[in-house]
């Protein structure tokens, strides 16, 4: 059986690339497999406090109502909050210990933190993917579900569970990481070059989940393309990233393919083109905006979910602890 473990920040409203890179995959893993999908408010803790732990409460409850939303199933999955399991914190410790340096301070995420946030730069940014190794290894996970651009912390995770297995005999399943071909990265929709981000300062740039339909239409409308004369349509990255990025979200969407897509928008006008993303993600944000209404109105049953979901998480994470901690002699 494939345990399978995934997470989200709860450091905002949730955007069409969370949605897009990997929530829209994760009720299909239900079926099969026994599913983690953690709520991740710890890792919260490494941005900046005043503006962001002061919503924690209300955006803990937000995230839980939009995994619903799209389709996840509290009956048969564990869905928990990660500060309810202080099992995290304590193989966080333990990991810490094999983490060195030099391979963390290579993290692109840590680095462009570094770079362009300059403030706050504290030791919980720099042991993020740390704290997400145990979040994963904890559960015995051998699948993780994510976008792009948390790739290389779970390489990282993979590096020291078989670091940790070398040195005190086999403990951890290394896990394998699915990340899907296209939607992986959903880029800004203003600068395209850019990956569309929760707390992306222009908010031109980001579709969120909750945005009334009119708002994310105007964003679509508004979006970067290129000045190709004549237009075209077609699905080239490099060369076309704002047309690129509106053909994944349309065909994601609407589940055509690019090469279909291509073919319809065939001698059409960017304007057409972009008419028809707008018609797609209304429908797609009317029926997921109006699950998550459903969900989000009864508070006394998020609690329970998640009071649930976190006696489980607990009770198996501190079994598997329990063996580390002896395997290691403390
Ligand atoms: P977070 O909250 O930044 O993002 C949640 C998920 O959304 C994906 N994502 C995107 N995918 C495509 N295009 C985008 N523009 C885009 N933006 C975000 C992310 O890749 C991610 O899958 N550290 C994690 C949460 C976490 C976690 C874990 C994940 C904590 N522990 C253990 C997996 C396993 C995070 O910050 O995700």
């Amino acid at each position: 059986e494939n345990i399978i473990f995934t997470g989200i920040q709860p450091s905002g409203r949730l955007t069409l690339g969370n949605y897009l890179g990997t929530m829209k995959y994760w009720k299909n893993f239900q079926k099969s497999s026994k599913c983690y999908f953690c709520i991740a408010d710890l890792h919260v803790l490494t941005t900046s406090l005043k503006d962001r732990t002061y919503f924690l409460k209300r955006t803990i409850l937000d995230t839980l109502s939009w995994y619903l939303a799209c389709g996840i199933d509290y009956k048969k999955n564990i869905i928990f909050v990660q500060s309810h399991v202080p099992a995290h914190s304590q193989l966080y410790w333990i990991l810490n210990c094999i983490s060195y340096y030099g391979e963390l301070s290579r993290m692109t995420q840590f680095k462009n933190q570094v770079f362009f946030k300059k403030k706050n730069i504290n030791l919980g940014l720099f042991g993020y993917p740390v704290l997400m190794a145990s979040d994963i290894l904890l559960y015995q996970s051998n699948l993780i579900l994510v976008g792009q651009d948390q790739k290389q912390h779970l390489e990282f995770t993979q590096k020291i569970a078989k670091r940790l297995n070398s040195i005190y005999g086999n403990i951890f399943i290394i896990p394998q990481i699915f990340i899907p071909i296209f939607g992986k990265k959903i880029m800004g929709l203003q600068n395209p070059l850019k990956k569309m981000s929760k707390t992306d300062k222009n908010q031109k740039n980001v579709i969120f989940l909750e945005d009334p339909v009119k708002i994310s239409i105007s964003k679509i409308q508004l979006s970067i393309t290129d000045s190709d004369n004549p237009p075209r349509i077609v699905y080239d990255p490099q060369k076309k990233p704002g047309i690129s990025n509106l053909l994944i979200i349309g065909s994601l969407l609407s589940d055509q393919k690019i090469e279909i897509l291509e073919k319809k928008f065939l001698n059409k006008t960017y304007q057409q083109f972009k008419d028809w993303v707008s018609i797609v993600l209304k429908n797609f944000l009317k029926k997921i905006q109006n699950l998550y209404l459903y969900y989000r109105k009864d508070e006394l049953k998020l609690y329970q979910i998640l009071k649930n979901g976190s006696k489980i998480a607990n009770n198996n994470a501190q079994n598997f602890l329990h063996k580390i901690q002896k395997k290691m002699n403390i």
